[in-house]
């Protein structure tokens, strides 16, 4: 193996607001950085193109695939994942009204779906229907036929609003 081969980055980034550091090379993805070197394995592989959303991640506010970043790229950012949704024992509202619309079967979308539709709701608290659905339109689910998966968003919109 050559030296740059096994030359290895360090990154300093804050994940869920908690100062990271980890080393990764610089060919390696965010989505796996995430899993095999900081241990957050909510975020998903459903394809590693960019085209299915399980692997979906806040950076700095904005929606992102992290099978599409480099993981050098976190360096300096805030990142969001799945796990920092809830408060300690307390649910967000979206994994609440998820979990009450049975709106997941295999889950492999579902963290995903979450933080896209944290997105959504951060950029717009009371979005139509369609524009949920245009919100979420990057993220793909093989079980649920999606309606479900709506409903609840729009439950949680209702209670965030009222919070
Ligand atoms: S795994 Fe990243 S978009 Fe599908
Ligand atoms: S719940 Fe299985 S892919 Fe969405």
């Amino acid at each position: 193996m050559s030296q740059k081969a096994k030359s290895r980055t360090h990154v300093n980034c804050t994940i869920n607001g908690d100062e990271v550091d980890f080393l990764t090379t610089d060919s390696t993805s965010l989505l796996d950085a995430l899993r095999d070197e900081v241990g957050l394995t909510g975020a998903k592989e459903g394809c590693g193109t960019g085209d299915c959303g399980a692997c979906s991640i806040l950076v700095d506010g904005r929606l992102n695939c992290s099978c599409l970043m480099l993981a050098p790229e976190a360096e300096g950012t805030e990142i969001t994942t799945v796990e920092g949704l809830a408060e300690g024992d307390h649910l967000h509202p979206l994994q609440q009204t998820f979990l009450e619309g049975a709106a997941l079967q295999c889950g492999v979308c579902t963290p995903g779906f979450l933080i896209a539709a944290k997105a959504l709701l951060d950029e717009n608290p009371d979005p139509t229907e369609t524009e949920i659905r245009y919100g979420l339109a990057g993220n793909l689910c093989r079980c649920t036929g999606y309606d479900k998966i709506i409903r609840s968003v729009q439950e949680a919109a209702v209670q965030l609003k009222g919070a």
